[in-house]
């Protein structure tokens, strides 16, 4: 099987809202990485997105809305909740909330747990998907389990072109890291995997916000937890100032050190969010077997420079993991 080439139009969306219907996988754009796609409420189609990424069945899934209010039938909102999914969706929040008694998301698609993980994606495309299939889509990243997350069509292509039906062509994603996941199922609200809304803004809406300790043993509250992920093929080398010989430089900010065998800019003028959008794109671009190991700039490590760090320490963690161990 190669995966149908499919642009935003209304007859290849209904064309992709088919296939969805018939338990097939779509991938998708949205504004943080793209989404490889099934319907939340068929089982057979969450079992499938396991398969194709080769992903553990206990990782679970995220749930992508079509309207804010369809969320209220599977989960429950409380008042933290409501504050943040009206201020932040749509947008690059998900929201981890108890199971509603009317749920109908397949339990696959939260392997078995008794909470839910939902966001409502800022992306046109998305929405108008969305809109048009009228469920919800379960889609963890379009990559195969343990890589790097996909922000072209191109990379999905690369990733799953032989394992779905379709790939959604809606360019390159803005926001280039995936969601800040919120656990929000018990009395203190938890910072699981922090992404495209900085913890400072959550925050200054709900108070404080509690981080997640690290998980013992592989039963992660979320696999973006795992010290192994997001994880090139190459070493990778935090915090460089000098070259090694044959390695390859992830840069940041203006004058990057010389001697270096090839150079990715993520940002020349030290810009996060631009930084955070050319990240998953530049460390495939790095991640050549000509290169001995990538070696990257300092980032800060404030606002989405804390995602970006922590993408950055799990692509450079040891590579010591099982393979359920990984997302
Ligand atoms: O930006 C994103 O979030 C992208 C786009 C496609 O929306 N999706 C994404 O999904 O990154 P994925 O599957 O790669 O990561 C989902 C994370 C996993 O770490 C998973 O464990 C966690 O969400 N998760 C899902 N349901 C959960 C739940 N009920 N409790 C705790 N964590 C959950
Ligand atoms: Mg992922």
């Amino acid at each position: 099987m190669t995966a149908l080439d499919l642009s935003p139009t209304p007859p290849d969306l209904d064309r992709a809202a088919e296939l969805l219907r018939g338990g097939e996988l779509v991938a998708f754009p949205t504004e943080t990485v793209y989404g490889l796609g099934g319907s939340a409420l068929d089982d057979h189609a969450c079992a499938r997105i396991f398969e194709a990424k080769g992903r553990p069945r206990f990782n679970p899934l995220i749930v992508h809305l079509a309207e804010d209010d369809d969320g209220r039938e599977h989960a429950v909102f409380d008042d933290r909740a409501e504050r943040l999914a009206a201020r932040f969706w749509p947008g690059p929040l998900t929201l981890v909330l108890p199971r509603a008694a009317s749920c109908r998301i397949s339990l696959l698609a939260s392997a078995g747990l008794d909470t839910l993980a939902l966001r409502r994606p800022a992306h046109p495309v998305a929405l108008r998907l969305l809109a048009t299939l009228g469920q919800p889509l379960a889609a963890p990243s379009a990559n195969r389990s343990g890589r790097v997350s996909p922000t072209t069509a191109a990379h999905v292509r690369e990733e799953l072109g032989s394992r779905i039906a379709a790939i959604i062509d809606g360019g390159a994603c803005a926001v280039g890291l995936e969601s800040t996941i919120l656990d929000l199922s018990g009395a203190l609200p938890l910072l699981l995997r922090p992404g495209g809304i900085p913890l400072e803004a959550l925050e200054a809406v709900i108070g404080p916000i509690g981080v997640a300790a690290k998980p013992a043993g592989n039963a992660p509250r979320a696999p973006g937890m795992l010290e192994s992920h997001y994880a090139p093929a190459l070493p990778l080398r935090l915090d460089a100032v000098r070259a090694l010989p044959g390695e390859s430089l992830l840069a940041f900010g203006p004058n990057p050190p010389e001697g270096f065998a090839f150079l990715r800019q993520l940002s020349e003028r030290g810009d996060l969010s631009e930084a955070a959008a050319n990240l998953f794109a530049a460390l495939r671009a790095l991640d050549r077997p000509e290169f001995s190991g990538i070696a990257v700039m300092p980032i800060p490590e404030y606002g989405l420079g804390a995602a970006i760090n922590d993408r950055l320490r799990r692509a450079a963690a040891p590579r010591i993991q099982t393979n359920t161990d990984k997302e």
